[in-house]
């Protein structure tokens, strides 16, 4: 029998066999061996193929399931169909005491943590034109007062830490960054704040400036570059682009808005 003959008679295992071949296994998980020859050397490589059974695990107690849709089943029957309770107990942060309403809770904490230096907890200026007490901890900042004990929330907040201008308001017509002036150190002084520039409905000058030439873009930055603004127009009504700039170097745009803000500032030149 010719070799031709020969190989149209071997099994399909033999043929694998002598293309270099080798099968081994038919089920999940067992071991496929390849052989190649090179050199005239016999080079194995064995890869190992595992599939393990997925477990489908509830995030809430660790109890394990074959199957997603049985997984969800489990979940929505013991943890979302459960009605909503509503707690009406307000409770002190600083000591757990338990109130019935929130104006109790604020009074508890009012009488016991707002004014733990006595005397010197308490401030007294003027804001955008109106006298204010208000008690304080010595180490609160102007920012957070005006914001969180008055109310005043135009005055906003970007770093925290002097560094963006964001929180700028005027002291005595003085540009300065709320959130790194103490309150405490305010008594007696004049503030000025974004909330006081708008009568009514009515834009200051400034404000419709920033509104009619599109000054801000997301506006986050905006009040503070508007009280910078402020304190620089009542002292040079005409500035120039170099001198808006000087004036609100602290500032930054994170909206990267800057020039058009600056020209804004300086008239829309
Ligand atoms: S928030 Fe005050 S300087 Fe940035
Ligand atoms: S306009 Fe968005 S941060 Fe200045």
């Amino acid at each position: 029998m010719s070799e031709k003959q020969e190989n149209k008679q071997i099994s399909r295992r033999q043929f694998l066999r002598n293309a270099g071949i080798v099968v081994g296994g038919t089920a999940v998980g067992s071991t496929f061996i390849l052989s190649a020859c090179g050199n005239g050397d016999e080079v194995t490589k064995t890869v190992t193929v595992t599939t393990a059974t997925p477990k489908f695990v509830s995030p809430f107690d660790g109890q394990e399931f074959d199957s997603l849709s049985a997984l969800e089943a489990y979940i929505t029957e013991n943890y979302l169909d459960q009605d909503i309770v509503t707690v009406n107990k307000y409770i002190s942060p600083y000591d757990g005491a338990e109130f019935d309403s929130l104006d109790a809770l604020k009074a508890h904490l009012d009488e016991n943590y707002m004014t733990p230096s006595g005397e010197t907890g308490v401030v007294s200026f003027v804001v955008n034109g109106k006298p204010v007490t208000v008690k304080v901890k010595d180490n609160w900042d102007l920012a957070y007062v005006l914001r969180d004990r008055l109310g005043l929330f135009a005055t906003k907040i970007g770093c925290n830490f002097g560094q963006c201008g964001t929180c700028t308001v005027l002291i005595d017509g003085v540009p300065v960054f709320a959130c790194v002036t103490l309150a405490i150190e305010c008594s007696g002084k004049n503030i000025e704040t974004a909330d006081g520039l708008t009568n009514g409905t009515t834009l200051s000058p400034l404000q419709q400036k920033f509104y009619d030439l599109e000054g801000f873009q997301c506006g986050f930055c905006t009040p503070g570059f508007i009280m910078a603004g402020k304190a620089l127009l009542a002292e040079n009504p005409n500035p120039s682009l170099d001198e808006v700039r000087e004036a609100v170097a602290g500032h930054l745009c994170a909206c990267g808005n800057i020039h058009r803000t600056v020209s804004t500032i300086a008239g829309g030149v």
